[in-house]
């Protein structure tokens, strides 16, 4: 399989400029050349610093936690995708369940946000996933699926083929509380499907999807050995440069 692997970090709200700086040089500098793609998604005024330090690294790859959906204007506070492009900043991480739940982001603002940063020439890493309710419930495939067509399914194929999906079960995400590698492969494999039924099967094989959620250095073999895990999306664990190289050779030979 010819997937793209893609092990990113999101930092959230954390680190000051100077801890961020010296976090990105400990993996710029430790980092193998390899065909992981490693992405760091520090928070915006840490871009165009982190953006410096990957410059020379060929792997390693910076992206925004968010942006706003139009492209300047009288939005006091927000940053747009052409201004997180112009850091050098090559992807934007959209549609975080904390985003979704905190800042009121729904299914069609993020299809306006997503068209806005492929617009910038930003590849959007697309969050989706479902809360504890709705995994109970079991009804977590046809919402995930839900947030799927909302967002990023009335995409072009040229465009959609730029799209790297992160499913992150909001139950797992900082909980400690892991998807077990089989639920992260049957849901994977549902999005996978799902795609393959919009845009076909080559695209569908094409597209990488990382896991999120608890995702660390001890865990990290056994969920990307799964066949259709591509990679992660990694919060806490991405915040220490040992803990996250670990977790960045976690993949089978
Ligand atoms: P976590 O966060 O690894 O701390 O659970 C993952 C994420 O929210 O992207």
């Amino acid at each position: 399989m010819n997937r793209t692997r893609i092990v990113a970090g999101n930092w959230k709200m954390n680190k000051s400029y100077e801890e961020g700086r010296d976090l990105a040089k400990a993996i710029a500098e430790n980092l193998q050349p390899s065909e992981t793609v490693v992405v760091l998604a520090p928070p915006f005024i840490h871009l165009r610093g982190v953006a410096a330090i990957a410059e020379g690294v060929s792997n390693l790859h910076v992206a925004a936690q968010n942006c706003h959906q139009e492209t300047s204007g009288a939005y006091t506070g927000e940053i747009s995708a052409p201004m997180v492009r112009s850091t050098g900043a090559e992807y934007v991480i959209l549609g975080h369940s904390e985003r979704r739940q905190y800042f009121g982001e729904d299914g069609p603002l993020l299809a306006k946000k997503v068209k806005a940063a492929l617009a910038a020439g930003l590849k959007p890493i697309f969050c989706c996933g479902e809360p504890l309710e709705i995994r109970e419930a079991g009804t977590h495939v046809a919402l995930v699926v839900e947030q799927l067509e909302a967002s990023v399914f009335d995409l072009s194929p040229e465009d959609f083929a730029k799209v790297v999906i992160a499913y992150e079960p909001v139950w797992a995400i900082g909980t400690g509380r892991t998807a077990s590698p089989e639920q992260a492969q049957d849901m994977h494999k549902e999005i996978r499907d799902a795609i393959a039924k919009k845009y076909g099967r080559d695209l569908a094989q094409q597209t990488s999807i990382l896991y999120g959620g608890s995702c660390k250095a001890s865990n990290a073999p056994e969920l990307f050995s799964q066949p259709d895990v591509d990679g992660g999306l990694i919060g806490g664990a991405s915040l220490d440069a040992k803990e996250f190289m670990a977790i960045i050779g976690s993949f089978p030979a």
